[in-house]
């Protein structure tokens, strides 16, 4: 049989506009807070930190309160420390120190439309396999935002441009969370897995707008869930990298709209 999915919003000018402004205030915010992570800051003041820098801009926190399955997320940002793959909640008890790399993941809501973003960074002095982890992280999402995110393309060569960069790189990537579409919600279709063939998914248009985030792990991809319901763990407790724009399919490339300019 086939199954049909839900159809992808194709974006008006209207509306590419207001995600161009949402976009650019979640950069803004998560370029702010990656200034100030640093020995000694604990993950509750840094994510009221960003609870202060996306009001002061005039928007909302797209996390706090988020439902899945009746359970709300209870932080306004994501800050994720090590074996913390995605979904990090902040606490006045997890201290960053030197040599970890945190990852910060900030979505916001203005005017209705959501920019979705995330970085990790490196608390120096960091291992060689933490740095290796953390920049091959970057280059598989900026690579396939060039090779892969393009009219024509399909949501496959995405993820399997992603899936291949890291695997030669002798690292994995996460399984259980994928990238997905964005828009008026958080999460829109279609999904974008981070791994897969180039065959999958639906072809991209211009007008869609979409998160692309690769979690690479530097051990083995199995991830759990730690037990405050929310905050993702490598089994193996090996760091995990995690970064993420949103960005438009334009007529000839993408145009990443999570840029602070
Ligand atoms: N970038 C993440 C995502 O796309 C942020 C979600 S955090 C949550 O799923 F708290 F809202 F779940
Ligand atoms: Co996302």
């Amino acid at each position: 049989m086939l199954v049909r999915r839900p159809e992808i919003p194709i974006k008006t000018a209207f509306e590419i506009q207001r995600m161009r402004e949402a976009g650019q205030i979640a950069a803004i915010v998560l370029k702010r807070m990656v200034a100030l992570v640093a020995p000694d800051i604990n993950t509750y003041d840094l994510d009221q930190e960003g609870r202060r820098l996306i009001e002061s801009l005039g928007a909302k926190s797209a996390c706090f309160n988020y439902k899945v399955d009746e359970k709300h997320y209870p932080a306004y940002t994501c800050i994720s420390i090590n074996e913390e793959v995605v979904h990090g909640i902040g606490n006045l008890n997890r201290v960053v120190k030197a040599g970890d790399c945190v990852s910060l993941d900030v979505v916001v809501s203005y005017e209705g439309f959501i920019g979705d973003n995330a970085k990790t960074v490196l608390v120096e002095p960091v291992s060689d396999d933490v740095r290796h982890l953390v920049y091959t992280t970057g280059k598989a999402l900026y690579r396939a935002i060039k090779l892969a995110a393009k009219p024509g393309k399909r949501v496959g060569h995405i993820s399997h441009a992603i899936q291949s960069f890291i695997e030669v790189n002798h690292l994995s990537v996460v399984r259980d969370f994928v990238g997905h579409g964005v828009g008026r919600s958080m999460h829109e279709e279609p999904p974008i897995p981070n791994l897969g063939s180039r065959k999958s998914g639906p072809v991209l248009k211009p007008g869609m707008t979409l998160a692309i985030e690769p979690m690479v792990n530097l051990g083995s991809y199995v991830v759990e869930i730690a037990e405050d319901g929310w905050t993702v763990l490598t089994r193996d407790r090996k760091p995990s990298a995690h970064f993420e724009h949103t960005v438009l399919i334009g007529p000839k490339e993408a145009e990443i709209l999570t840029t602070a300019s």
